[in-house]
């Protein structure tokens, strides 16, 4: 199958539409919506996990693989999923997380039990001394990477939270169930697969960190990666003309990535890198705040780009997911200009080189949550931080802040269907409360609208759908200088589309060489090409010569 025209849009299917009345979104729920998605125009839709776990970190502590957990439906319910997807043109992707398990997964039980198959499925060390950890790495969701265990006298790795144990990809029996999980889901029909930080499967060695930074030098982008992901493709999903799969590279390189997903690599079709997602991080720390350096990320787009251009490897196009805050209240503005930027952040995506993915809510412009009480958080890595902050002198306000600002949650919170109570994603208290945004920002609203942020998204899928140039195009970077404006070229053939982004909230001058174009799509009435041209606040102009 051609990735070429494929819109892919994310469900968090935890918070898409409750359809049981328990505050939980569940399968049925997501059926009832398909002919929502089905207008939108998308082919394509990735679920977070859906299977049985824990959620301590929402799914991606997995303790069955093979099994739906009850909250989100039975696998009657996936078949009928399945089934009414495909009247509609829209194909099914999931999400496979193997870097780690849940410790309730029947291996990591078996493991603790002293069963000697299951405990060489992790990666257990002695301690430095006693009740020293084996090194100095920290989890990704704070504190240290490594819990012990009495009865063994060692320690268990886990990158992510202590429920989270990380698993020996150097065991070809792992390896094996790995690729079994994945010709399972297979065998139900499934064809598409996100593999979640499937970048830090190969660990390098179990040193210290000589920077006291969190270890991760020591298993990114490891010695075996290629190998395993080589290996993976050729048992499982390869075997498939029509597969879609995307890796989420954690801090990787694009010298890895063009092997990860060259297009004769064998590997995977794309790949999600997130530098251009860390311009806002101050020296590179997520819970340190500063605006966003527009600059850096400009120069991260194009040099991803362009990087992965001459490498002949593929990039997922994104500005949001699950665990990203709000692209529109990070790098727009959601409030005076919220339709105009929620509508320029689409455009300077979707007209790049590579698959745009939607975040549910994208569409209709959602919002960072604005929640002002720790207690409304349920994400493991906030209320972890949240403590972490205070531990370290931060005044309680600030780190309320840094929150709003940062937190996962910002992505999680119910889809907002219209302004009935929670949004009409639940007639009863969701798992994670509503933004109070919904009042006005939902579907309901959004589909009166003609000139609405939801009816943009579905000119430029389409576009996508109908367009050489938008599919295939090469990409030129434009303006490179230019301190407030974000534009590149398309080429094909003798086709051009050029698409110029202003990301700030006054006006701005662009000179290009513009006047025997046509102006295909905007956010404002009225723009005529020039070789001189005026852009108002957040103002993008998608514009085309044959
Ligand atoms: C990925 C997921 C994230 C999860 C983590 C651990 O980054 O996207 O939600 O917490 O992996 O599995």
């Amino acid at each position: 199958m051609s990735k070429l025209d494929k819109v892919v849009y994310q469900i968090y299917p935890k918070s898409f539409q409750d359809s049981n009345h328990d505050g939980w979104g569940d399968i049925k729920g997501v059926i009832s919506r398909l002919d929502y998605l089905q207008e939108l125009g998308i082919n394509y839709i990735w679920f977070n996990p859906m299977i049985v776990s824990p959620q301590k970190d929402n799914g991606y502590d997995v303790a069955d693989y093979r099994q739906f957990d009850p909250r989100y439906g039975t696998m009657e319910d996936f078949e009928e999923l399945a089934r009414e997807a495909k009247k509609r043109g829209i194909d099914i992707m999931f999400d496979m997380v193997f870097n780690h398990t849940s410790t309730e997964h029947e291996w990591f039980q078996r493991a603790l039990n002293g069963e000697e198959k299951y405990k060489n499925y992790y990666i257990w060390k002695k301690g430095k001394a006693p009740g020293v950890p084996p090194n100095n790495w920290e989890s990704k969701f704070a504190g240290n990477a490594w819990e012990y265990v009495e009865k063994f006298d060692e320690w268990y790795l886990h990158l992510f939270d202590v429920s989270q144990a990380d698993l020996d990809w150097t065991n070809p029996d792992v390896r094996k169930e790995c690729a079994d999980i994945v010709n399972y889901w297979r065998e139900k029909g499934v064809h598409g697969f996100r593999f979640d930080v499937i970048n830090l499967i190969s660990k390098w060695s179990y040193e210290d960190d000589p920077n006291n930074y969190d270890g991760r030098q020591f298993y990114t982008d490891g010695p075996r990666e290629h190998e395993y992901l080589k290996e993976l493709n050729r048992t499982s999903f390869g075997q498939d003309e029509d597969h879609l799969t995307v890796g989420e590279m954690s801090s990787t390189t694009i010298e890895n990535c063009a092997g990860y997903a060259g297009a004769d690599s064998n590997e995977l079709d794309m790949v999600f890198s997130f530098h251009h997602l860390k311009v806002d991080y101050k020296n590179q720390m997520k819970w340190e705040l500063q605006d966003v350096d527009f600059m850096s990320l400009k120069n991260l787009l194009f040099k991803w780009q362009v990087g992965m251009q001459e490498a002949n490897a593929w990039n997922a196009l994104f500005w949001n997911c699950h665990d990203q805050p709000r692209s529109i209240s990070r790098f727009g503005n959601d409030k005076e200009y919220h339709k105009e930027s929620g509508k320029m952040l689409a455009a300077a995506i979707h007209m790049l080189r590579g698959t745009p993915y939607i975040y549910q809510g994208e569409e209709i412009g959602m919002t960072n949550a604005y929640f002002t009480d720790i207690s409304q958080y349920v994400d493991v890595e906030s209320t972890n931080i949240y403590k972490v902050l205070l531990d370290k002198g931060l005044p309680e306000e600030e780190v309320l802040h840094i929150l709003q600002e940062r937190s996962r949650d910002n992505a999680r919170t119910p889809m907002q269907w219209d302004d009935s109570e929670n949004g009409g994603f639940s007639d009863v208290k969701p798992w994670l409360q509503s933004a109070d945004s919904y009042r006005t920002i939902n579907v309901k609203n959004t589909l009166k609208d003609p000139d609405s942020i939801f009816a943009f998204y579905q000119k430029l899928i389409r576009m996508r759908k109908e367009m050489p140039v938008v599919q295939e195009g090469i990409i030129v970077p434009l303006l490179e200088d230019h301190e407030k404006v974000f534009a590149y070229e398309r080429k094909y053939n003798d086709e051009s589309l050029i698409c110029v982004n202003n990301f700030f909230a006054e006006n701005t001058e662009i000179d290009l060489d513009l006047a025997d174009y046509e102006v295909l799509l905007g956010n404002y009435p009225d723009q005529k090409p020039a070789s001189h041209m005026t852009l108002r606040p957040y103002e993008t102009v998608i514009l085309y010569r044959k």
